[in-house]
């Protein structure tokens, strides 16, 4: 018999059954007080390869680690004066803060899309809270809907859009806020606010005491708002020779399903995204793979072709700009 996801009402069962799909590496939509999340293990880059590949997202987007408590999100990001009095008066609630990312930190190099800092919130939703206490760790959620559709506030919408794909849709009701959280980003300079929300710019101000501005055009085009547009964001030290079919000396390897094959020893190092050929897989090794190559000391990573279809779109779009010409 064809069925949908498995759906429980929000409650003290819903909640350890969530906590066990997401231990099990499964994916949880979960309702918050702003859009239901699509959840997974934040601290698996397979888990959240598997969020990428059902929203279908054209790019690895950082993604928002959500936590049960400020305590848990000072062991992943690190908090200065502002995100402080931030969290403190908006927490549970509808404020994401970017901060940058703790030594100590759990989350996945994939749920930050290679990012040094990361995007942290507490959810006022019982259900939410529930889930994130049960489970223990940090869940990465985006809006738990396919990419470039609408925002799901009811537990009807995810199991329209996301269908089969999820483990498990908590059903919390409508949405309570219904537009995604206010991001604002509390990082070297002034706070910015980088996506307006549930909380609203007056109330900030209100905390910190200060106005906060827009991102400047420039800081926001280049640097946080689209972190994946910066070319040489991604770029490891050493060249990237994207398209490669056999291994020159001195190089590394990125292999992909086997096809430059180390059968000479001829590679200074060699890894290979999945032995297997799957995208998923591929997804949730490519920046701890381009890192471990790129401390190999060669000067070249050799790269072999990923098909660009799934996942494969966004692996080629981080490889292309890892290989970009940069400059310095
Ligand atoms: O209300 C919400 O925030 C909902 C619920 C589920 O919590 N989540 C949500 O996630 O809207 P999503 O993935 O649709 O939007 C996350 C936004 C993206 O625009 C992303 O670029 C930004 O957060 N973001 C996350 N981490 C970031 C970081 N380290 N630096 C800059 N932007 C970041
Ligand atoms: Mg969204």
């Amino acid at each position: 018999m064809e069925s949908g996801p498995q759906r429980l009402p929000a409650g003290p069962e819903a909640a350890v059954r969530a906590a066990a799909v997401l231990a099990g590496g499964g994916l949880v939509a979960l309702p918050t007080e702003t859009v239901y999340g699509l959840g997974a293990d934040a601290t698996s880059g397979a888990a959240v390869a598997s969020i990428y590949a059902l929203k279908q997202r054209p790019q690895f987007n950082p993604l928002i680690a959500h936590v049960a408590s400020l305590a848990a999100a000072q062991h992943e990001g690190v908090f200065n004066a502002d995100a402080l009095a931030l969290a403190q008066a908006f927490w549970p609630g509808p404020l994401t803060l970017v901060v940058p990312v703790a030594l100590k930190g759990s989350v996945s190099d994939l749920a930050r899309a290679g990012l040094d800092s990361i995007g942290l919130r507490v959810p006022a939703h019982p259900a939410a809270l529930a889930i994130l206490e049960a489970f223990g760790k940090p869940v990465a959620a985006p809006s738990a809907n396919r990419s470039g559709r609408i925002s799901p506030t009811t537990a009807d919408h995810v199991a329209r859009d996301l269908g089969s794909g999820v483990g498990l849709i908590v059903d919390g009701g409508p949405c309570e806020i219904g537009v995604e959280s206010t991001i604002v980003a509390c990082l070297d300079g002034p706070p910015v606010i980088l996506r307006p929300g549930g909380v609203s710019r007056a109330d900030i101000e209100r905390v910190l005491g200060k106005q906060i501005g827009e991102p400047a055009a420039e800081q926001a085009e280049n640097a946080v708002l689209a972190p994946g547009m910066l070319p040489s964001h991604y770029a490891p030290r050493a060249k990237v020779r994207m398209n490669a079919v056999a291994v020159k000396p001195g190089e590394a390897v990125l292999d992909f399903h086997g096809r430059i094959g180390d059968d000479d020893d001829n590679a200074i190092a060699y890894l290979d995204l999945s032995s297997g050929g799957s995208l998923m897989e591929a997804a949730a090794n490519l920046f701890a793979f381009l890192h471990r190559l790129d401390a190999s000391g060669a000067t070249t990573i050799a790269v072999a072709p990923v098909p660009q279809e799934g996942l494969g779109e966004a692996i080629n779009d981080r490889l292309t700009r890892a290989a970009a010409p940069r400059e310095g």
